[in-house]
């Protein structure tokens, strides 16, 4: 996650039993990447990951060298996005570097499966950042991609809480990935407008951006995103990205750092409806664990045995 995944929250989840994410780009340089693993490895000793993303950008950074950079920071697990990991794949194998591929296509999760991927993260049209062009909701994306991969996948996009862990098990996931939840925690190192934003937003807040250019984002609602969306239907179909580079360059760290919350666009996602509280990521998760086996028990056992309770909302009271 931009201007969130550094060192702290990477270490956050970590320690509390997840795999966490530095994400690459948000090192300037790959020395910067590099300095990034190595505060991270003070944190914790647990296995961490990197994301490494491939979108249109202003200018292309370096891939080759941040690989490297997470080659020799002994990192081995990188969750890829954005286009095909394929010309990537044989250093990343080579480096013994175990390769997510996040994919919003069954298609695509096949291809990453084709090129040696070993397990794709299945982002649903739900998610926080980008959701591909087929707008396919996880209800039907995660069984389907269970129908067609023989590779592992966890849910991505709408996950929150145990009710997401048990659901997307249940469709034949491995496990869940967060984005926006962890936003919304005591060690996310951003803005506490941020946090804050996000205990305000409704599941209504989100917006689409971007459609135009065929690199849809999900972003959370502000001035910045109204004006951007202005410019969209005033452009309709002759739009350039340079006709929104104020309202998308450049706004992460003005949101994430200086807490400028009308800045323009940045990643949410719809689970943002979920999001009532700030707990530590070890709350967080262990209440997750723990919700998720009382339904296990209580709710789905309860199925069985005809004695479910209708119309419980809560995992446990
Ligand atoms: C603030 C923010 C920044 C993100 N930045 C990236 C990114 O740089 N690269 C990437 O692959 N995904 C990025 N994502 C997407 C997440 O990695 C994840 O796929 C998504 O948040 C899952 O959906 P959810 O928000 O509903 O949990 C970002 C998401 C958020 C909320």
């Amino acid at each position: 996650m931009h201007y969130v995944g550094f060192a702290e929250m990477a270490a956050a989840v970590s320690n509390a039993g997840g795999l966490g994410i530095i994400t690459s780009l948000t090192q300037r340089t790959p020395e910067l990447l590099a300095k990034e693993i190595a505060r991270c490895r003070d944190m914790t000793d647990k296995p961490i990951g990197v994301n490494l993303t491939f979108l249109p950008s202003f200018t292309a950074p370096p891939y080759p060298e941040y690989i490297a950079a997470i080659r020799e920071g002994g990192v081995k697990a990188v969750e890829t996005a954005g286009r095909s990991p394929e010309q990537y794949m044989p250093a990343l194998k080579a480096a013994g570097i175990k390769v997510i591929h996040k994919c919003t296509s069954v298609r695509h999760s096949l291809k990453a499966e084709k090129i040696g991927c070993d397990a794709v993260s299945v982002d649903g049209f739900e998610c926080g950042g980008h959701p591909g062009e087929d707008d396919i909701p996880n209800m039907i994306l995660l069984p389907r991609a269970a129908d067609e991969l023989k590779i592992p996948f966890v849910a991505s996009g709408g996950m929150a809480d145990a009710r997401s862990l048990v659901a997307a098990l249940s469709m034949g996931a491995a496990g869940m990935n967060m984005g926006t939840r962890f936003i919304a925690t005591k060690e996310a190192p951003v803005h506490p407008n941020v946090k804050q934003a996000l205990l305000d937003a409704t599941e209504l807040d989100t917006r689409l951006v971007m459609r135009a250019l065929r690199n849809t984002e999900r972003v959370l609602k502000n001035k910045g995103v109204d004006e951007l969306l202005e410019i969209e239907r005033e452009k309709g179909a002759t739009l350039k990205i340079d006709d929104i580079h104020e309202q998308i360059a450049g706004v992460y760290p003005k949101v994430m750092i200086d807490g400028e919350m009308d800045a323009g666009a940045w990643s949410c996602g719809m689970v943002v409806g979920l999001i009532n509280d700030i707990p530590t990521v070890k709350e967080l998760i262990d209440r997750i664990m723990a919700e998720a086996e009382a339904i296990i028990r209580q709710r789905l056992t309860g199925f069985l045995d005809g004695t479910i309770e209708p119309a419980r909302t809560r995992a446990v009271a």
